[in-house]
């Protein structure tokens, strides 16, 4: 199954060798590392052996806007095992923030999994702190469902964190 999906402004599409500089320059931005739990990147040669180990059931996306064809963020929305939820995530290049990719990407995401992989229960997470991924995901449909809280992966610093849902029948 061809994992491309087309929107307005987007092409959304698996990760490329060659998207290894548009992606540093978003996940090293300390901006946009501030609520993800990765470390923030220190190098390229870190976006290239995350786009390297990106197998062909990768649940990643690049999104890459039309106009140009820079990649200006990234985003999943994969199956968990432990809970059978489809979990949404996304980041983007900080100098695109504002302008709604976010969410187009997301309703994009959203759709693909409900009409290529049968997804009906959504899950994500985003830091109370962190408004603007709240709105994202208010646009997308999610409701909160309940409080806890997460870590980045190497400890440094916990957030308080709220937790949703989407349904689509
Ligand atoms: C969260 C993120 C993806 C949003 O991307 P984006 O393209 O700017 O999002 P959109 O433009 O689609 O929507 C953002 C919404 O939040 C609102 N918003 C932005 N900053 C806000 C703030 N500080 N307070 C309140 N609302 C805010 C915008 O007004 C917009 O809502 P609106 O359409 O009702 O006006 C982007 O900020 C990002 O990459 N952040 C860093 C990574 C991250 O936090 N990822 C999510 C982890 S849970």
């Amino acid at each position: 199954m061809e994992r491309r999906i087309e929107t307005e402004r987007l092409i959304l599409r698996p990760l490329q060798p060659g998207d290894a500089r548009d992606v540093y320059e978003f996940a090293g931005d300390p901006r946009v590392n501030r609520f993800m739990p990765y470390a923030l990147y220190t190098g390229i040669e870190q976006a290239h052996r995350w786009i390297a180990s990106q197998g062909e059931d990768s649940d990643e996306f690049a999104f890459q806007l039309k106009s140009t064809g820079k990649v200006i963020g990234t985003g999943s929305v994969g199956l968990e095992e432990k809970d059978g939820l489809y979990h949404l995530g996304y980041n983007l290049n900080y100098d695109y923030w504002g302008r709604g990719y976010a969410t187009e990407a997301a309703r994009a995401m959203i759709r693909w999994a409900y009409e290529c992989k049968g997804a009906r229960d959504f899950s994500a997470s985003r830091a109370v702190a962190n408004t603007a991924s709240g709105r994202v995901l208010e646009k997308c449909g999610f409701r909160p469902d309940h409080s806890g809280q997460y870590s980045k992966f190497d400890g440094s610093e916990t957030f308080d964190a709220l937790y949703y849902r989407l349904h689509l029948d």
